[in-house]
């Protein structure tokens, strides 16, 4: 069996690591491809570095455009790169335009299609991400779901229930691999910061930081925190240029540094005192860790991790926010229960439903 992964932002890298990982072990003919649209190294060459990915069989370049530029790029270039190795199976992760990209490609090629993620809903089609989901999902054979929200959505969505696979959490295998090793490096003496008296702030998404008046306000609110708490602000190479087209002042008293490798967000993430972030990822990992985190969004993919984790939205209203942070400062945070399958195992998983279905696959023929 030939299997053909894509990847091309972040968020994919340490989704796909722990199931290319798992399938070797089967046995199976791994190619990999990185769409590029992340090309920064510290958003991507990093990464393969730190969670042991195999360099990709090929870069396709696509880079920073618009939405359906990008878009367009990574179907143009793929067609070629489908036609010429006719895989088994596509595999993609997460909810990435590079993910939507290549699932059109391979699903009018008539390739089977695996998606790792499936099944997570904001129910707000203003988000990108949220149309990248439900057009993977749909076009979709094997999907892969990480929290029990994600089964419903996709049955309610008229989803066959035999395409449906729960196997729990491909980043938290990840994070549990590395976990050790992050703390070790204690990526926050670098910092001058102290374990568990600092807060961790990411912020990207186009909701918060296209608007200027938006992010004006976000940034207040967030400065007056950092009297109170210092904050390490992380920025995104998005957040940076928006930051710069609108002349904004930052707070003095935000500590900014650049894009962070994996190990060593991971290890910042886990010895802060709280998060603050409007990712998906993180809503995930910190209640992995069970570190306090406050989502700067209205709504969330991830209803587990406010349901059972350490997660509560508290959109951009400055006065939720702070009430958010001074309950969790005063100690008044429930406890993270960990998710069903958020074990470190959904990779091998994964590894093991795909090699079931490749059998009964032949075996129908
Ligand atoms: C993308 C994903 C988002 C994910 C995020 C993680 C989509 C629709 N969005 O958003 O879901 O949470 O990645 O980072 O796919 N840039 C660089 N260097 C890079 C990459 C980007 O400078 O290596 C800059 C460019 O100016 C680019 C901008 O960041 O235009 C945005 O990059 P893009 O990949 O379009 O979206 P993200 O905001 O990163």
């Amino acid at each position: 069996m030939k299997i053909l992964s894509i990847v091309g932002a972040r968020p994919n890298f340490m989704k796909l690591a722990p199931v290319m990982d798992a399938l070797a072990t089967h046995g199976v003919d791994q190619l990999l491809i990185h769409t590029g649209q992340h090309y920064d190294a510290n958003m991507s060459k990093v990464f393969f570095d730190e969670l042991g990915l195999p360099k990709p069989d090929l870069y396709l370049g696509v880079g920073s455009a618009s939405h359906a530029r990008q878009t367009a790029a990574v179907m143009t270039a793929l067609e070629d790169v489908l036609a010429e190795h006719r895989p088994n199976l596509v595999l993609v992760a997460g909810d990435v335009n590079s993910t939507m990209a290549a699932a059109l490609v391979a699903a009018k090629a008539c390739i089977p299609l695996a998606h790792i993620e499936a099944g997570l809903r904001s129910f707000d089609r203003t988000m990108p991400e949220e149309v990248n989901r439900v057009v993977v999902d749909h076009l979709s054979d094997l999907l892969f779901v990480t929290e029990e929200s994600g089964t419903r959505n996709l049955l309610e969505e008229g989803i066959a229930k035999d395409r449906i696979h729960v196997v729990g959490n491909c980043m938290v295998d990840s994070l549990k691999r590395h976990l050790d090793r992050a703390l070790e490096a204690a990526p926050w003496e670098a910092f001058e910061l102290n374990p568990r008296q600092y807060a961790l702030l990411t912020l990207h998404r186009p909701s918060n930081v296209d608007d200027p008046a938006a992010l004006r306000q976000m940034l207040e609110t967030l400065g007056e925190l950092s009297q109170q708490l210092p904050i390490l602000f992380p920025v995104h190479p998005r957040t940076r240029s928006r930051i710069a087209d609108s002349g904004l002042e930052l707070p003095a008293t935000l500590q900014l540094c650049g894009p962070q490798p994996y190990l060593i967000f991971l290890g910042l993430m886990a010895r802060a005192r709280l998060v603050l972030t409007d990712s998906g990822g993180i809503q995930e990992e910190t209640t992995a860790l069970d570190v306090p985190c406050l989502t700067l969004r209205w709504n969330t993919e991830r209803p587990v991790t406010v349901e059972q984790g350490s997660n509560r939205l508290v959109g951009t209203d400055p006065k939720a926010i702070h009430e958010g942070c001074q309950a969790i400062l005063a100690g008044n945070w429930p406890s993270a229960r960990q998710p069903p399958l958020w074990d470190g195992k959904a990779g091998q998983r994964i590894a093991a439903t795909i090699e079931q279905w490749a059998s009964d696959t032949s075996a129908s023929r």
